[in-house]
């Protein structure tokens, strides 16, 4: 070999030292930068590879075999390596292209609980923690459990309190089917099912034929309450109604029990709280949240449980109202009609 071809040789071989410390050094942490690694080393017009391989064959003969390992060398490291990066980008998410620091994106927006769910699992809440149980009925009634068991004379004007939407009239050999007016029929069910004691609250929906306006609707939720036993007081009933009461609105809520009439209960007496109007400080004005009073003996003795031994109270009250008020909801229908922007709020 001459000089010329000795020096030709020795650079060569530098070159390869170089391309090895290039190819190991490459970035290939993209389907891009893998492209530009494969055009940049193994590229058949202008790879740094192939170029070096081009250059080998000019070499003198005896110079070639060593050049030709150390470049078959070089060519597999940069094709182990190519390989290699291809392999991790498709088995890693592309961590290099990801903002880490954004926030998830959802695929299924959550939804929201409904207001009235809400309020119905808030006020059952409080009544479980005194100890009752959530009982259940169907919400196609007859007219015995929904009016005659609950003491509802045949033709007492009593009925027409309650705007009942028939399936079957009332002068059909059912004797009337119907959507529940209330919740009272539960207590009926109940009692006709098992033997006191009774300790219980039946949640549900219940249907009146009422024109719809921002106050009243064909369909609402009432809490119906229960307890049967022996000595059960009216006491009993105006403690726990004041217990609820002061956890649901507030320790310091204004209370005032009224005298009513239902014909299921004797006495009966209403419930009402002081709300202060928040547009008017100062004011406010009584709202009568739930009816109540002591089961009508005839009620006990409709469904068999010995009204000498046993007395007991019950109440019913209204969801939408109480939901109302906590929300600051001003028309009921809202309840009702599924507009995304009125339950996205909750
Ligand atoms: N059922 C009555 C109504 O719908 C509410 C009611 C009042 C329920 C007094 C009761 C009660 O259990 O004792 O208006």
């Amino acid at each position: 070999m001459n000089t010329d071809e000795k020096t030709a040789a020795e650079l060569l071989s530098g070159d390869v030292r170089q391309a090895t410390e290039d190819i190991a050094a490459a970035d290939l942490s993209s389907e891009e930068a893998c492209e530009t690694f494969r055009v940049r080393f193994l590229g058949q017009r202008s790879g740094i590879v192939t170029g070096l391989f081009k250059r080998m064959k000019k070499l003198p003969q005896e110079a070639r075999p060593a050049a030709g390992k150390s470049l078959n060398a070089l060519r597999k490291l940069a094709t182990d390596r190519l390989k290699a990066g291809r392999k991790a980008l498709k088995a890693a998410p592309k961590l290099a292209e990801v903002d880490l620091t954004l926030p998830g994106r959802r695929a299924v927006p959550a939804g929201s609980v409904h207001p009235i769910t809400q309020t119905l699992a808030d006020i059952t809440g409080i009544f479980r923690r005194m100890g009752f149980t959530v009982a259940d009925g169907p919400e196609i009634e007859d007219d015995w459990h929904n009016f005659t068991a609950l003491n509802f004379p045949p033709d007492h004007p009593a009925r027409d309190m309650q705007d009942t939407l028939f399936l079957e009239a009332p002068e059909s050999s059912s004797g009337g089917i119907m959507l529940r007016t209330h919740t009272s029929p539960v207590q009926i069910r109940a009692m006709a099912a098992g033997n006191p004691p009774f300790r219980l609250i039946a949640p549900g929906r219940v249907y009146r034929n009422e024109t719809i306006t921002y106050k009243s609707y064909c369909l609402f939720h009432q809490v119906e309450g229960l307890v049967v036993d022996e000595g059960v007081t009216m006491a009993d009933l105006k403690h726990v109604l004041f217990t609820f009461a002061r956890a649901y609105f507030s320790e310091d809520v204004r209370l005032r029990f009224r005298p009513s009439f239902f014909p299921f209960t004797e006495p009966s007496a209403e419930l009402d709280i002081w709300w202060d109007l928040p547009e008017k400080p100062g004011e406010g004005r009584w709202m009568e949240i739930l009816g109540s009073g002591m089961v009508d003996p005839n009620v006990l003795d409709a469904v068999g449980i010995d009204s000498e031994k046993y007395t007991g109270y019950a109440f019913g009250m209204g969801v939408e109202r109480p939901a109302m008020l906590q929300y600051g909801i001003e028309d009921i229908r809202l309840f009702y009609e599924n507009d995304v922007r009125f339950l996205a709020q909750f």
